[in-house]
């Protein structure tokens, strides 16, 4: 059993964006990933970190111990004016390498309309230098997000080859998440001189 975080990285309160985590989770469970214990959703709308630098860092603590614990992340981000959210950008100038480093993060990209590529590739340019968070090659975008993944489940073909899309996505997650956790304790964390990616 892996121990998986999933960011829904939206500010919205009940965000489409934790939907499809909660939905994500359910599944990690369902398929044997994980375990209730073992896997959080945490949800940027519902406990806001505030804006960097704070005096009250919000939730980030107890964040930060469900993150050092996790085998894997995945990294939810809604498109907002054809970029990621501010809420997760927000999220990567408080994760470092201690909660995130060498372990794969998938990424999932969420629109309501056809959107929803821009928040990965930009994740993908930046997010990862400091923390040094593996993004695996396989990302999930998630169009129309508000006719898919609900209950009852619907018909439509697009919901049914997502919902296929999404187990394959977390099967490869996991795979990566076994395979890059002897890895992490055979690198050096701890040298000054490269406490930041280049
Ligand atoms: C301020 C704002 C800007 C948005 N801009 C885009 C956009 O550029 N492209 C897009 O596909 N959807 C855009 N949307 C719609 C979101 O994709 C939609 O709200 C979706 O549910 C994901 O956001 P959520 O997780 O906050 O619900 C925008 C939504 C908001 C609130």
């Amino acid at each position: 059993m892996l121990n998986f975080v999933l960011v829904a990285g939206s500010s919205r309160n009940n965000s489409q964006s934790g939907k499809v985590a909660r939905f994500m989770r359910q599944r990690l469970i369902e398929l044997g990933h994980s375990s209730e214990d073992l896997c959080t959703v945490l949800d940027l709308g519902q406990a806001p970190l505030p804006l960097w630098p704070s005096t009250d860092n919000g939730p980030w603590a107890q964040y930060a111990v469900r993150l050092q614990a996790a085998d894997a992340v995945v990294i939810l981000a809604p498109e907002w004016n054809g970029m990621a959210c501010p809420a997760i950008k927000n999220f990567f100038v408080y994760a470092s390498k201690t909660e995130l480093a060498h372990k794969p993060g998938l990424l999932v990209g969420v629109s309501s309309g056809i959107g929803g590529g821009y928040p990965i590739s930009e994740l993908r340019a930046s997010s990862y230098k400091n923390c040094r968070l593996c993004y695996i090659p396989e990302q999930l975008i998630v169009r129309n997000v508000e006719q898919q993944l609900n209950q009852p489940i619907a018909s439509e073909v697009d919901d049914q080859r997502l919902r296929a899309r999404i187990d394959y996505a977390l099967d490869v997650l996991q795979k990566y998440s076994a395979a890059l956790k002897p890895l992490r304790t055979s690198i050096d964390l701890s040298l000054p001189e490269f406490a930041n990616g280049m």
